[in-house]
């Protein structure tokens, strides 16, 4: 992480993260929430999280806010989002740590100082990695998770090819709220993106940025079905969607 951090309103930024991320997500607080209620169904008070992918540390921030026992590490790759996180996080009382890592790369997990965590989760990320590699990391989150242990990913789960009536209605609900967030005048992905860069002093983190996702593109979606497959074979024994909203869904899996 670069010495010479760029002096901006980091927490304005924060808040202009969560709105963009709704522009796509209507449903993202209830979609956390819901996780969060698995947490308070299956775990003791006090447990040790995983935020897999985290960004600024949505989950985190919202996981250790509700269970004040708990203890989280946030993983990413991200150099600003992991910058703003950290500034406008911390580290929560000394109960959230910060881990720069690719999650594609197996070495990953050995960044982590941890040999077993209760729970893991992720929203709106695992989409990035191609199928092989998430069948691998699913393997890696299974050696990771302690027996008992819970994983959760909450993601836009297509429906395949064969629904199109299915998609169609998806896609139809999410032109209409794009068009209600582009009426309410709110920042999309790429606006927030390209506002940030022209904040000063960020150029060596953009670079940094660029640099490390050459290469990186976004592949063709893993089917649900993908996904519950790839965590049985993870070893993990129930495994299914506990919460659903069209293709908006969150996939349980118990270790
Ligand atoms: C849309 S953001 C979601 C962030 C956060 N989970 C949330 O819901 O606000 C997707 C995140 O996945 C991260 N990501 C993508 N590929 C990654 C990789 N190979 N290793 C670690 N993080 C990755 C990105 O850096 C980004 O922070």
């Amino acid at each position: 992480m670069q010495k010479d951090i760029p002096e901006l309103n980091w927490q304005n930024w924060m808040q202009r993260w969560d709105h963009q991320q709704n522009y796509y997500l209507p449903e993202r607080e209830g979609r956390f929430a819901a996780m969060l209620d698995v947490l308070e169904a299956l775990l003791p008070e006090s447990f040790v999280a995983l935020d897999l992918a985290c960004g600024p540390g949505s989950i985190s921030q919202r996981l250790l806010s509700r269970f004040q026992q708990a203890s989280c590490i946030a993983v990413d790759i991200d150099p600003i989002l992991l910058l703003l996180g950290q500034q406008t996080l911390g580290t929560m009382q000394g109960r959230l740590r910060w881990v720069d890592a690719d999650i594609s790369q197996p070495s990953w997990i050995t960044q982590l100082g941890e040999e077993h965590v209760d729970a893991i989760l992720s929203t709106t990320a695992l989409h990035w990695l191609p199928a092989s590699t998430l069948m691998d990391l699913y393997r890696q989150l299974g050696t990771l998770l302690r027996p008992g242990g819970i994983f959760l990913n909450g993601d836009h789960f297509g429906f395949a090819p064969h629904m199109p009536s299915f998609t169609r209605v998806c896609e139809h609900e999410q032109e209409h709220w794009s068009e209600e967030a582009n009426k309410a005048g709110n920042e999309n992905w790429e606006m927030w993106w390209e506002a940030l860069r022209r904040e000063p002093g960020m150029e060596a983190l953009f670079a940094e940025r660029e640099r490390r996702f050459s290469g990186k593109t976004k592949p063709p979606e893993a089917l649900v079905d993908v996904h519950l497959a790839a965590l049985r074979d993870a070893g993990f024994h129930e495994v299914g969607v506990i919460w659903q909203r069209l293709d908006n869904r969150v996939v349980m899996a118990v270790r």
